[in-house]
């Protein structure tokens, strides 16, 4: 089934603002996948972009995409952006070849930065049974879990099939990206447990 999604610019000031409010109410009965945001090619809407998308996430609750452009902006202040965005977000890099392969090295070190320093206890819930772990720093909680005798489903285990999905009911954890989880199951708490390394103290319920 096709989905849809919507753009929009950022607004500058609040008669704009009131407008996005509008059209925004107006959209959600469509349904949307997603909406974007744009960001001036010159990083000329460093902040508008950041807060349109907070106000379409926190106010009309519509999952949001920003565009961000690395032009306009400090390397602190790309990187302030870059932290709001949600753990598990979904990268796209477009440009020129050599570009985008920056932009995937400087994306991996920051997410290897960003991986919890110390171990995490994780509480696995399965048939009714609840056990808890402790996942090492920088394992997986599918690892984890099968070392500590958990039977949980996979096949891959390179976040390409589904099958070691589990649903994410407390903490935070970063994924290997890409992997196949759409924005619907992201939505939900789907994580893919064989490519899920928590940050923090996690629970999460397998089927
Ligand atoms: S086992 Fe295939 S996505 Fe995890």
């Amino acid at each position: 089934m096709p989905s849809i999604s919507f753009e929009f610019f950022p607004p500058k000031t609040d008669d704009q603002r009131a407008q996005l409010d509008r059209a925004a109410q107006a959209l959600k009965a469509h349904r949307p996948e997603y909406a974007s945001v744009t960001f001036g090619a010159g990083g000329s809407t460093l902040s508008y972009t950041g807060d349109t998308v907070a106000r379409l996430h926190t106010q009309h609750g519509l999952n949001v995409a920003p565009h961000l452009s690395c032009m306009g902006g400090t390397r602190a202040e790309i990187a302030a952006l870059l932290d709001g965005c949600a753990a598990g977000a979904t990268y796209y890099v477009c440009g020129p070849e050599a570009m985008m392969a920056e932009a995937r090295s400087a994306h991996a070190a920051r997410r290897q930065a960003s991986v919890a320093p110390s171990a995490q206890p994780v509480q696995i819930r399965k048939a009714g049974v609840a056990l808890d772990v402790i996942v090492p720093a920088g394992a997986t909680i599918l690892d984890a879990g099968l070392a500590a005798g958990v039977r949980l489903e996979l096949s891959c285990a390179m976040g390409g099939c589904g099958a070691c999905a589990v649903k994410l009911t407390a903490g935070e954890v970063a994924m290997d990206e890409p992997n196949c989880l759409g924005a619907d199951e992201r939505a939900r708490g789907t994580i893919l447990a064989c490519v899920a390394r928590p940050l923090t103290p996690c629970t999460v319920e397998a089927p």
